[in-house]
């Protein structure tokens, strides 16, 4: 049995049936990047769309998760299209315009825009142009769902047709049930423009539809995208909260940590949880690669690195910053007595220094570093409290192995599949291909499933569809194939 599916849950709101498709990604993303719900579904007059955002905000007391809908009434409110009906109307003259219009006269266009400009001061002059709609200046209000203690800020345009909901939630509190909770008010406001029956009947779908497809992986890395490491993953989710409650830290005379080893062979996930850590705090990501530092010029290495902490010391929003593969940078290994080793250790000096005061200095700074080889990293660093954080990032074992397949294949399902096609089978054996991957890190599993996606693409191309769903035989080939001859 295989639970990779990302599972909908369904509640029904006055006589409407709502499905919520893999809420928790969704309210992930929203960290990162705004979410658009709903903005394709169709409403009961007089409601002509709604608007639903999740979207992530800094508050003084730390961040949290907004939730906005509008439900507008008016077409797009004096549209061309609107005015030219209205103006044209059954006039012979109008039917005569309207018909070269659609041929694509442009004088005859410029006429009715000029026509249309008017007509529309005067219909506003007169009040008329708010005949037709049913809202008219209310006033602001509440809506609240007691179950999840949800309340969302009602609103009204000036026009009186459009109705604003908004809603906050602190981001460490955050769950599906507010969104559920905020999709129900939301559909209340519907109900009170539209009526008691008017959403009897209806589906509506709150998925990822609109999320953008491109970066689903880089730029929306989550803690929760993360297989096995589950210590790891609570520590860096311990940090995020140190450093989003400096108050708290202050009250008690503690001190958050401002910098964090990680270590492990490559590609076990270090880069990952960085960037996974920096949406868990909504910071900034700066990554820092070591030619950006390395200058074969003298002295242009230490400029370099004066360069970085001089930034970082501006930086005026909470930003992470990677020294990724750190002991390239700052290395026992350079500690012979070339012009090379010499620049490292100017560097690694300069390092060492800027460090010492930098999270004092700009408190929405926090660094980490990552290396595969943590024996090289000048124990200093560590012993000074530079680096207060020192964490382990091994090759994942036969649970991780099956937990990172899991999270790796339902991420693809949510980006990758729609109505009417399927990516991966409904039975996948996760136990048999963490059992097969033996030895295998979180990059190897993605580039076996990287190769299955390009065959079945390929497959797919020559014959123009109609290929079947990837199978767990397929992948098991695959990771065969990594594995290569023994
Ligand atoms: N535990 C994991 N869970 C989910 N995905 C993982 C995991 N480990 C690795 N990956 C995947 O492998 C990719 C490569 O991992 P990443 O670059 O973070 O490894 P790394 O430890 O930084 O490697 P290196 O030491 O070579 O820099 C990631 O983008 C991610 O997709
Ligand atoms: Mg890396």
């Amino acid at each position: 049995m295989s639970d990779t599916r990302p599972r909908g849950e369904t509640f029904e709101y006055a006589g409407a049936t709502v499905e919520l498709i893999d809420a928790a990604t969704l309210l992930a993303a929203a960290r990162v990047n705004p979410v658009d719900l709903l903005r394709t579904a169709t409403w009961p007059e007089p409601v002509q769309r709604v608007d639903l955002t999740v979207s992530s905000a800094d508050r003084p007391g730390g961040p949290v998760h907004t939730f906005a809908a509008s439900i507008s009434t008016a077409e797009e409110p004096l549209s061309k299209e609107r005015i030219r009906k209205l103006v044209l109307g059954n006039d012979p003259v109008g039917l005569l315009l309207a018909k070269r219009i659609e041929a694509g006269d442009p004088i005859a266009t410029r006429i009715v825009d000029g026509v249309g400009a008017a007509a529309a001061a005067a219909y506003k002059k007169l009040g008329l142009d708010r005949q037709t709609q049913p809202v008219t200046n209310r006033e602001p209000g509440t809506l609240a769902d007691a179950v999840v203690g949800l309340q969302a800020e009602l609103t009204y345009d000036e026009t009186g047709t459009v109705v604003r909901l908004h809603a906050e939630v602190p981001r460490d509190e955050v769950t599906t049930a507010h969104l559920q909770a905020f999709v129900g008010l939301t559909l209340q406001a519907v109900i009170e423009l539209a009526g008691p029956d008017a959403l009897t009947g209806r589906r509506f779908v709150i998925s990822r539809e609109n999320l953008s497809k491109e970066a689903p992986t880089t730029q929306t890395v989550t803690l929760d995208m993360v297989g096995g490491l589950a210590d790891v993953v609570s520590e860096l989710r311990q940090i995020a909260v140190s450093f989003r409650h400096p108050e708290a830290m202050a009250r008690w005379g503690a001190r958050r940590p401002q910098g964090i080893l990680m270590y492990g062979p490559p590609g076990t996930g270090k880069t990952m949880l960085s960037r996974a850590l920096a949406n868990e705090i909504g910071a900034d990501f700066r990554e820092i690669r070591t030619p950006e530092i390395l200058d074969k010029w003298l002295g242009g290495s230490e400029r370099n690195i004066k360069q970085i902490f001089r930034d970082a010391r501006r930086y005026r929003v909470p930003t992470l910053i990677l020294f990724d593969e750190f002991d390239s940078i700052i290395s026992y290994a350079g500690a012979g007595g070339d012009a090379a080793s010499q620049a490292i250790n100017a560097v690694a000096g300069i390092f060492k220094q800027e460090m010492n005061d930098l999270i004092e200095a700009n408190p929405n700074v926090i660094v980490v570093a990552t290396t595969n080889f943590p024996h090289r990293v000048d124990d200093s660093l560590i012993r000074s409290g530079r680096f207060d954080v020192k964490i382990s990032v091994p090759k994942p074992d036969e649970p991780s192995r099956a937990e990172i397949f899991r999270k790796m294949v339902r991420g693809l399902i949510a980006a990758h599949e729609a109505p009417g096609f399927q990516m991966f089978a409904d039975d996948l054996d996760l136990a048999a291909l963490a059992a097969a991957s033996h030895g295998m890190t979180g990059a190897d599993i993605k580039e076996i499933l990287r190769r299955v996606q390009l065959s079945k693409a390929m497959q797919d191309a020559r014959t123009g569809g109609q290929v079947s769903p990837i199978t767990t035989d397929e992948l098991l080939a695959s990771v065969r194939e990594l594995l290569g001859p023994r």
